[in-house]
């Protein structure tokens, strides 16, 4: 059983893609639930969308995180938890003391990797109480082959969090899966590059 706690100190960086798209590809193998611990409720709202059976048990966890970890924990091999864009809310603090992995999704911009100093330094702060918290940063929305993609992703380096070899890269199917409720891996065709990032990803994050 891991819990995977999906956090960040902005928004917009792909907290909420990334969870749902590896909570549902997980799923297909062991079942999986998703927490909902953003007061945006954009999982919540996905969830709305849904007309599949084969999707991740999806819960509101605003209320209090550690409550619905503990309701649901025992239901499930994995439970994902999609945090606040903000490191000091409740419910990215509870997330962080109580998970087994932290995924930081970084865009590669300069201004994002500044904001991913404080990440790191509260991961760190986390492990005095949460001592084998594991993190890895993911760098999220990439147009490759660009120069600044190149210092971006050498300047991410230098931060004390590791980060994974596996990046996501800027692809339209993330954004028009969550439309039709589904995740990319159920879009066929015009999905399975990015199925196949995020099938990546999950191997490395598990086996962080
Ligand atoms: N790799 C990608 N390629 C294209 N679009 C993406 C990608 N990742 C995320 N997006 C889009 O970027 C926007 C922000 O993503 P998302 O909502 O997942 O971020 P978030 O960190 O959860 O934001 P918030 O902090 O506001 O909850 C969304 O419109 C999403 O569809
Ligand atoms: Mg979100």
């Amino acid at each position: 059983m891991a819990i995977i706690a999906f956090i960040g100190n902005k928004g917009g960086v792909g907290k909420t893609t990334l969870a749902i798209n590896i909570a549902t590809m997980l799923n297909q193998t062991s079942p999986t639930s998703l927490l909902d611990a953003d007061p945006q409720g954009s999982t919540l709202h996905w969830a709305d969308m849904i007309d599949s059976e084969s999707m991740p048990a999806i819960f509101d966890a605003t209320g209090g995180v550690a409550k619905a970890v503990k309701k649901h924990r025992d239901q499930t091999e994995h439970l994902l938890i999609d945090c606040p864009p903000q490191l000091h809310s409740e419910q990215t603090q509870a997330a962080l003391k109580l998970c087994d992995i932290a995924v930081i999704p970084v865009l590669p911009s300069p201004l994002d990797i500044w904001a991913t100093v404080a990440v790191s330094e509260a991961i760190e702060a986390a492990r005095k109480k949460n001592p084998d918290l594991k993190a890895l940063l993911v760098i999220n929305q990439l147009e490759p082959r660009t120069k600044l993609s190149r210092l971006v992703l050498d300047a991410i380096s230098e931060l004390d969090t590791p980060v994974a070899s596996t990046t996501l890269n800027r692809r339209v199917v993330y954004r028009s899966s969550i439309l039709e409720g589904k995740s990319v891996s159920q879009m066929g065709r015009p999905g399975e590059i990015a199925a196949n990032e995020i099938n990546q990803l999950i191997a490395e994050v598990l086996d962080t």
